[in-house]
């Protein structure tokens, strides 16, 4: 894959949605100097978002955790990739489960999606094939069932089935004594696949990206989180929001510190900087941590891993 596919992101087609959220009008006091900007035009939530905090993983068994955001582009697959591989480093065993269609998890850590026989879909469909279903990876002590294309579709199958919310969460039971943390990347979208993940999940993990719209569809997201709590899954809580591909200009800073608002305990720091070394390791088919890992986002990740390892009970 080269690394326009990678970043070629379909979800950017996705309707904008508003919920919540208020433009915030200023003033046009016509075209200011960079460093004349104070304040910069962005969407903004008017009250926290109300999310419910989660709890310790269950004894003896995996904490399964999804990293959602049915935006596209924000970095979802790429903190999946480098957490996953930051846990291993640290000792502890990984799964990462990709259930998005466009399967960029395998590329990012080493897996020939071409030799791949069984694919989260087989797993969705089929649950007692979760044992024949991992990989091995580029990163020892992690291993990943692999998303592609045949996800595509899979929705509408799935409409068919009875306990069609809870597929993956019967997929998933009997690995999860095998492993200490199960990461779960997920399509653009809120749909059942998405809704599969919440359900199988302790906790979520929100990429935010620090620009124009961050705030966007957070309500929405925060509103399927409680639904799913409500309905299918009273342990699902949010184990942090991180801010992805930060960059130091007026806009980011802002947006950051209107996140920070929104979430006042949940927030993750640091944010991750917008770094070339994040793009390009992809294309190698390793994480940061072996392509570059003095990179600033090879430190960046370091510190929100070590961050979330505390906040999962891994240490
Ligand atoms: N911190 C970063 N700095 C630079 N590029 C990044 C960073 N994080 C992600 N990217 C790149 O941005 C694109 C979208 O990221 P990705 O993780 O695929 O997002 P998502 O999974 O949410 O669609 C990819 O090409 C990825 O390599
Ligand atoms: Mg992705």
């Amino acid at each position: 894959m080269t690394l326009e596919e990678g970043g070629n992101d379909a979800s950017r087609d996705d309707p904008p949605t508003i919920i919540d959220a208020e433009f915030i009008e200023e003033e046009d006091r016509g075209l200011p100097s960079i460093d004349t900007v104070k304040e910069v035009k962005t969407t903004r939530v008017s009250s926290p978002l109300e999310l419910p905090r989660s709890q310790p993983t269950p004894e003896g068994r995996a904490r399964i955790v999804t990293i959602i955001n049915q935006k596209g582009g924000v970095g979802k697959t790429t903190s999946v990739i480098n957490i996953a591989a930051q846990m291993a480093l640290r000792g502890h065993r990984v799964l990462v489960v990709d259930a998005d269609s466009q399967g960029n998890c395998a590329t990012g850590l080493g897996v020939d999606k071409s030799k791949v026989r069984t694919t989260t879909r087989d797993l969705i469909l089929n649950p007692e094939c979760a044992i024949d279903s991992r990989h091995a990876t580029a990163v020892e002590g992690v291993h990943m069932i692999v998303g592609d294309r045949t996800l595509v579709g899979l929705e509408q199958e799935m409409l068919r089935q009875l306990g069609r919310e809870r597929r993956l969460t019967e997929a998933l039971a009997p690995l999860l004594p095998h492993y200490d943390i199960v990461i779960i990347d997920t399509p653009p979208s809120l749909g059942l696949v998405s809704i599969n993940a919440l359900v199988a999940s302790d906790g979520v993990v929100i990429p935010v990206q620090t620009e124009y719209f961050a705030l966007e569809g957070l309500a929405m997201l925060a509103g399927t989180i409680r639904e799913v709590r409500g309905l299918l899954n009273p342990r699902l809580g949010v184990d942090g929001v991180m801010l992805t591909m930060h960059a130091p200009t007026v806009l980011n800073q802002q947006v950051a510190n209107e996140v920070k608002d929104a979430f006042p305990e949940l927030l993750i720091e640091p944010p991750i900087r917008r770094n070339i070394k994040l793009a390009e390791a992809p294309s190698h088919g390793i994480p940061i941590h072996l392509h570059d890992p003095t990179s600033k986002g090879g430190q960046d990740y370091q510190k929100v891993a070590s961050v979330l390892e505390s906040r999962w009970g891994l240490r």
